[in-house]
């Protein structure tokens, strides 16, 4: 399918690697769109100054677009008791590894609404592609980085969220399954989740919203991206095909998870939101806490990421925040250049011979 977004881009290749704070690196993202696809960072999590610096290594390596990734979550609202509760009930786990939780949770990452110093430097390194999940920036922001020649896109969950999307006028939107790793996009995380599946949703976008809708969760080979664009799809956004990727800033323990035995959840427990994640000893320990009672986010985050540390200290791997698609790991390891090339080899052998077609 030809479209004006990805024609604009120069891309060869209708892939999209995820924008994965803490996995994506300038390396992956120069590769990636140095092979014809659109590179990704990441940068929620960095400061404005880290996020700067990533940008301009990642320019130092390509002259080709790539997409730089910020959230728009609501601020966390404090609840005092119920992050004593939580802090209280993950004690235990704590001091197995000899220490002690935070004596208060921080609000560790600001919404991109909130800082006019990531504002800043986006508007100063003019990514080709900026993107928005958990939400959308203020109107005034979203304007100055259309001034600014930056083309905008947004994660949706669901088609509220993807007309109001398009209400504000961005350029595409990425359709996130319910299959999809890390973080879902979901705007309000206390609302109903209708928990649509990456097929469902992007054919009902496409139907009924007129923006490009870039296809996101579960698919892991060429394949897998030719039956998204079969379902309307103008390109198709992974993220896990990329984890085990040389360029990846995954740690060992993470990638040996990723092949090995057990599956994905989708758990509040390490950061406060909804996020699918590898089978882990944290997601096991989770399903026992009480759900209703985990603190917002990325307050819970800041717990997590301190009972990873503690966990590690004392070599005990299955704390991480191991993000991970119900696609998991498929096939050999690539560079993220070789993958992109190998992906769209595979993705045009499957639209020539037809049989990848899907019933439904
Ligand atoms: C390790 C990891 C980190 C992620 N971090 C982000 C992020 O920072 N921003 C974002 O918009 N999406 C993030 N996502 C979600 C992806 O954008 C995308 O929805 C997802 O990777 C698609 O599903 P897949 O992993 O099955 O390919 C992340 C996903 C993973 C696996």
């Amino acid at each position: 399918m030809t479209c004006e977004f990805i024609n604009d881009l120069g891309l060869k290749a209708p892939i999209f690697q995820a924008p994965m704070a803490g996995v994506a690196t300038p390396a992956m993202a120069a590769a990636v769109s140095n092979a014809g696809g659109l590179g990704a960072l990441g940068v929620a999590a960095s400061t404005p100054e880290g996020a700067g610096k990533a940008i301009r290594e990642t320019r130092a390596l390509t002259t080709r677009p790539f997409n730089v990734n910020v959230f728009c979550h609501a601020p966390a609202l404090r609840d005092n008791d119920r992050e004593r509760r939580w802090i209280e009930r993950a004690r235990p786990l704590f001091e197995s590894f000899g220490a002690t939780p935070p004596e208060q949770l921080r609000e560790i990452y600001s919404p991109f609404q909130a800082s006019d110093a990531m504002l800043e430097v986006l508007l100063e390194t003019r990514p080709a592609v900026v993107s928005f999940h958990f939400g959308l920036p203020r109107p005034e922001q979203i304007e100055a980085l259309r001034q600014a020649g930056c083309r905008l896109m947004a994660t949706a969950t669901c088609l509220a969220e993807a007309r109001q999307i398009a209400e504000r006028g961005l350029d595409a939107i990425v359709a996130q399954g319910w299959g999809a790793g890390g973080h879902r996009g979901v705007f309000d995380p206390d609302a109903t989740d209708e928990g649509r599946s990456t097929q469902a949703l992007t054919r009902q976008l496409v139907q009924e919203i007129s923006l490009p809708i870039i296809a996101a969760g579960g698919l892991m080979d060429g394949a897998d991206i030719q039956h998204a664009l079969d379902w309307g799809a103008a390109a198709a956004q992974l993220g896990t095909a990329f984890i085990r990727c040389p360029e990846s800033a995954a740690d060992e323990a993470y990638r040996a998870r990723l092949v090995s035995g057990g599956g994905t959840v989708m758990t509040r427990a390490i950061s406060g939101r909804p996020a699918r994640c590898l089978v882990n000893r944290f997601t096991a320990w989770a399903e026992d806490a009480i759900c209703e009672d985990i603190p917002a986010y990325p307050n819970t985050y800041d717990l997590g990421k301190a009972l990873n540390a503690a966990a590690k200290e004392r070599g005990e791997t299955g704390f991480g925040a191991q993000w991970a698609g119900i696609g998991k790991a498929r096939g050999d390891i690539f560079p993220a250049g070789e993958l992109i090339l190998k992906l769209e080899e595979e993705r045009r052998a499957a639209a020539s011979n037809g049989d990848h077609r899907l019933e439904g």
